[in-house]
């Protein structure tokens, strides 16, 4: 039997949150709707952050509300405070996460807070989240390359992913935010990464920008990593990230991880049919 590696669909959250046009609703309901038919078991659907950053995510609630749950499927919010944290838990999203940077000047764009005052902000939710029994998950971005500060050194990023895990995240997603790492540069990081949180709690988070989402895909396999995230279509990027392209698009991660012999359990027709659904959402732009 071959070995599973899973895609976390980020394309109703990281992908829409990046449309010019306020996308309807409806239609992103649509799209969650048909991710949950083609298998995955974890959909980043929402995003709990402050309406005037990101109008595009003011809908989340509503989304939350309109989707049918599929069974065994796990709906996640994005919640960058207590705020955030609220929202998500009154929406009922299944999981959330939280997000800090590995460069300063990314998190200061992003968050408006240092790496350290992020970290301050992230345990109350991670308390909260606990008490309610509401697994999170973190996600450290920039780790190959900062739009704002240039190279990220490994270390530092071992060093906010290790904050992360310590404060109760069950998974590290490692963000190649603005697409520009090299093979060569995601093994150094994931080599120091992986000294202080164990392979099965990491992901690779890796946009697409410089064509090399893939190849940096197989990088990781290599040193154990069997979580990526990516977007239908390969909708997205980030608006605090200049030059940041869509997430790498599923499908084409669904085709190289199958050619390569892994199961991702997804339904290839369904997916189509998906990736379809998004690109027209991004040609009605
Ligand atoms: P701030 O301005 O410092 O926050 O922003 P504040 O606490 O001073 O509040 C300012 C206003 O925002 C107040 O409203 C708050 O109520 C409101 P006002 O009194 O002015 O009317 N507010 C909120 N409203 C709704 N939900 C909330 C919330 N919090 C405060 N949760 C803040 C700080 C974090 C809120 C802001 O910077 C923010 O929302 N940033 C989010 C940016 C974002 O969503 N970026 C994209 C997601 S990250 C990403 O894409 C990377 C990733 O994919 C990985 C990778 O690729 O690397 C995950
Ligand atoms: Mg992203």
């Amino acid at each position: 039997m071959s070995e599973t590696v899973e895609i976390f669909e980020m394309g109703p959250r990281d992908g829409l949150q990046n449309e010019k046009r306020q996308i309807p609703t409806a239609d992103k309901i649509a799209l969650v709707d048909c991710l949950s038919r083609a298998g995955f078991r974890r959909i980043e659907v929402a995003s709990f952050v402050s309406p005037k950053w990101v109008p595009q995510m003011a809908d989340s609630a509503d989304v939350l509300a309109g989707i049918t749950r599929a069974k065994g499927v796990s709906y996640a919010a994005l919640t960058p405070n207590m705020k955030g944290f609220e929202g998500a838990q009154a929406a009922k999203a299944d999981e959330i996460a939280i997000f800090g940077s590995a460069s300063e000047g990314f998190s200061k764009a992003n968050i408006n807070a240092t790496i350290a005052e992020s970290l301050e902000r992230f345990a109350p939710v991670v308390e909260a989240a606990k008490l309610a029994s509401i697994p999170v998950r973190g996600y450290v971005s920039c780790v190959a390359d900062c739009p704002y500060d240039g190279p990220t050194a490994p270390a530092q990023v071992a060093k906010v992913a290790k904050a992360l895990l310590d404060m109760g995240c069950y998974e590290i997603s490692l963000g190649d935010t603005i697409g520009q790492g090299t093979p060569e540069a995601i093994s150094a990081m994931l080599e120091a990464v992986l000294q202080v949180v164990p392979a099965a709690q990491v992901a690779g988070h890796y946009h697409d920008t410089a064509g090399r989402a893939l190849v940096n895909i197989e990088a990781s396999l290599a040193q154990g990593v069997r979580v990526f995230d990516a977007a239908v279509g390969g909708l997205g990027g980030c608006p605090y990230a200049p030059g940041a392209a869509g997430n790498v698009a599923t499908e084409s991660v669904h085709a190289r991880l199958t050619k390569l012999g892994y199961d991702t359990g997804l339904n290839n027709d369904v997916l189509e049919e998906a990736a379809a659904m998004a690109r027209r959402m991004r040609e009605g732009n």
